[in-house]
């Protein structure tokens, strides 16, 4: 592994983290784990299967005996030549996160911070939740043999979720209100308990892992950079992470150039998209937020510094899509690519799609999406499908049926 070290991502200092909420003691900022990467070749990691510990070099963890792992990363970067063509665009490729074990990325950081927590002698683990990262969580905890709290917003969570939270027995409190609560009332448990030790993406190991997933779109596509990466964006922990990880791929001098970062929102619960559309430095919270899109129904997200960075940084962009554009995009992704997404990675292709249409991506780039989970975690969006698609009942099968049927074919 090479050297590293937590250093505050605002003052730049290297500050004794409070562990408790992983903030910068000096200034309050968020924090981010720096590696020496200057002068540095790649490591011989070649010959490895594509994964996240692939990678290992460059993640934080000194043992490798306290490596949790079921198998994270290497997912599929799926060149979608069907769902281009009715978009006008050349190469649109999807990276489709819901291939990892608990079915969205959130296994990739989990997998490192999980591992953190057991190299640091950690017995409890919690986070807040809209329903991915409580499910790695609760699998990766289980795999660990630690006890997992789960804070989730009351009844605002998909059911595939809850039923993977409550199969790995993670203990899980409902929280009246938003995600936003639940962060919150997260925060305060850990500070009046320090036993309990906080997995959100404010803790910067998590983001370590997450970081593979841009490293593993340059090696799927032969180092060659994409032009333009499109996120569906939360609490800004991905889309910050992927940034972080291009960026060590062009100090490792493995890519030559970093792609465009465009983070995408559901248009009732989009702080970050709207700071950038009115080019401000500071995001203004969004009280109440709503979106069908529950995974990313957030209203002050946390790692929203790292993101305008990410974006600034990238000449890239934010938009806004509605759900109604979401579940069409969903319902895109299934029928013309056989990609079943959940509806907040669906805002990834959403947003793809008003941005052709506003001609802010070009037909010829290169354009990865990343879809973040799988369709299957919520099965509540049957409801919303038009009964058209929902199929023909057959209440009997006698012949005048059959005919009935056949004819619709
Ligand atoms: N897509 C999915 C499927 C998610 O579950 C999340 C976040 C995001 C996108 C946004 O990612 O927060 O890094 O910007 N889910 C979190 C959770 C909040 O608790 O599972 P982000």
């Amino acid at each position: 592994m090479l050297r590293h070290k937590l250093q505050c991502f605002d003052c730049q200092r290297e500050p004794a983290a409070s562990e408790a909420d992983f903030r910068c003691t000096i200034c309050g900022g968020l924090l981010e784990v720096k590696f020496d990467l200057k002068g540095k070749k790649k490591p011989a990691w070649d010959h490895r299967q594509l994964s996240v510990w692939k990678y290992r070099e460059i993640l934080p963890i000194e043992n490798e005996e306290s490596i949790v792992s079921l198998a994270e990363g290497g997912t599929g970067l799926h060149r979608c030549r069907r769902l281009g063509r009715e978009l006008g665009l050349q190469k649109l490729y999807v990276k489709n996160e819901g291939e990892n074990p608990t079915g969205s990325f959130k296994d990739r950081g989990m997998t490192v911070a999980i591992s953190k927590a057991k190299e640091l002698g950690k017995k409890k683990v919690l986070c807040a939740s809209t329903g991915n990262t409580a499910a790695s969580l609760a699998a990766y905890s289980a795999r660990a043999g630690m006890e997992c709290i789960v804070l989730v917003p009351k009844g605002k969570v998909a059911g595939g979720k809850m039923l993977q939270v409550t199969m790995h027995g993670a203990k899980i409190i409902q929280v009246k209100g938003d995600f936003d609560q639940a962060f919150v009332t997260a925060l305060e448990l850990t500070k009046r308990r320090r036993e309990l030790y906080l997995m959100n993406s404010l803790n910067p190991y998590r983001l370590e892992g997450q970081k593979t997933l841009a490293f593993e779109i340059s090696d799927q596509l032969d180092s060659k950079t994409p032009d333009t990466v499109i996120l569906p964006v939360g609490n800004g922990g991905n889309i910050s992470a992927a940034w972080k990880g291009f960026t060590e791929f062009q100090q490792l001098s493995i890519a030559k150039t970093r792609p465009r970062m465009i983070g995408i929102q559901a248009e009732k619960a989009s702080p970050i998209a709207k700071a950038v559309k009115r080019r401000e430095n500071k995001i203004r919270p969004v009280h109440n937020p709503q979106t069908i899109a529950t995974a990313i129904r957030i209203g002050s997200p946390v790692n929203w510094p790292k993101v305008l960075k990410a974006i600034k940084e990238s000449k890239g962009t934010a938009e806004t899509v509605t759900d109604s554009e979401i579940l069409e995009a969903q319902r895109q992704l299934a029928t013309l690519e056989g990609i079943f997404v959940e509806p907040a990675s669906a805002a990834s292709i959403a947003g793809l799609k008003k941005l052709k249409t506003n001609r802010r991506v070009d037909p010829s780039e290169t354009i990865v999406c990343v879809t973040t989970g799988h369709g299957l975690k919520d099965p509540s969006i049957l409801n919303r499908l038009p009964k058209s698609q929902t199929g023909y009942s057959l209440e009997t099968s006698d012949q005048t049926s059959i005919d009935n049927i056949e004819r619709a074919l």
